[in-house]
């Protein structure tokens, strides 16, 4: 695998005392902002959960660095950093690619999924050595795909309310599609009460999964 131009720069331009500098700033905005916004945000308009993100954020990428290959929507990656380090922040901070979402941190909400050799996973409890040459698949990735099936459909029925669990939806919806090109109501209902939306879309994402499925190219 070749890495990115951006990567590349990054391992080669962060020496040990920027680490260490980093470490401290990550530890200080912890302590300041989990005092400050220690409640959760259920509007979910806003980054909820921000006092944990912060602590999650900075308790990871503390042990020792490796360089760990892997395929980030079709680009590959030389990512150096502690093989302990979720997936979720691999993808937010070093790549930016914000668009795969948090909430829970620990594997319950489901609002973080992407795919990872095809199969949904929770990014926030996925570690980047877990990943290690896979081929991983978010919300960007697909979007990049020209006018997708699944998310014309999620147009069409206009799902979103707020927005924020759609990333997670869609690429739950996408694996369920692969995985069971039509699926009934009760394998959709069962597959996607998996990931909470607080808007209470699940009529309209039923919906949008029975029209993707019955679209020309559905879940490719
Ligand atoms: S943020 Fe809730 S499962 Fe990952
Ligand atoms: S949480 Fe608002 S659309 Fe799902």
């Amino acid at each position: 695998m070749q890495a990115s131009g951006q990567d590349a720069q990054r391992t080669s331009e962060r020496p040990a005392f920027m680490e260490l500098a980093q470490s401290f700033v990550r530890r200080a905005i912890a302590v300041c902002t989990t005092t400050v916004h220690g409640a959760v945000c259920w509007c979910g308009t806003v980054e909820p959960s921000e006092g944990r993100l912060y602590l999650h954020w900075a308790r990871s990428g503390q042990g020792e660095r490796r360089v760990i290959a892997v395929r980030i929507n079709g680009t590959d990656h030389q990512l150096r950093d502690d093989p302990a380090t979720p997936l979720l922040w691999i993808l937010r901070d070093r790549l930016e690619l914000r668009g795969t979402k948090f909430n829970c941190l620990s594997g319950q909400c489901g609002v973080c999924t992407v795919l990872v050799a095809g199969q949904p996973v929770r990014a926030c409890v996925t570690p980047l050595s877990s990943v290690a040459g896979q081929d991983v698949l978010t919300i960007e990735g697909l979007a990049s795909s020209d006018g997708h099936p699944l998310l014309r459909a999620w147009l069409a029925e206009r799902v979103p309310q707020c927005g924020y669990c759609q990333p997670g939806q869609i690429m739950t919806a996408l694996a369920l599609l692969q995985r069971s090109p039509r699926p009934s109501d009760a394998e959709i209902d069962a597959t996607m009460s998996g990931v909470l939306c607080r808007c209470g879309t699940y009529q309209r994402i039923r919906r949008a999964i029975h029209r993707a499925a019955n679209a020309p190219g559905k879940g490719s």
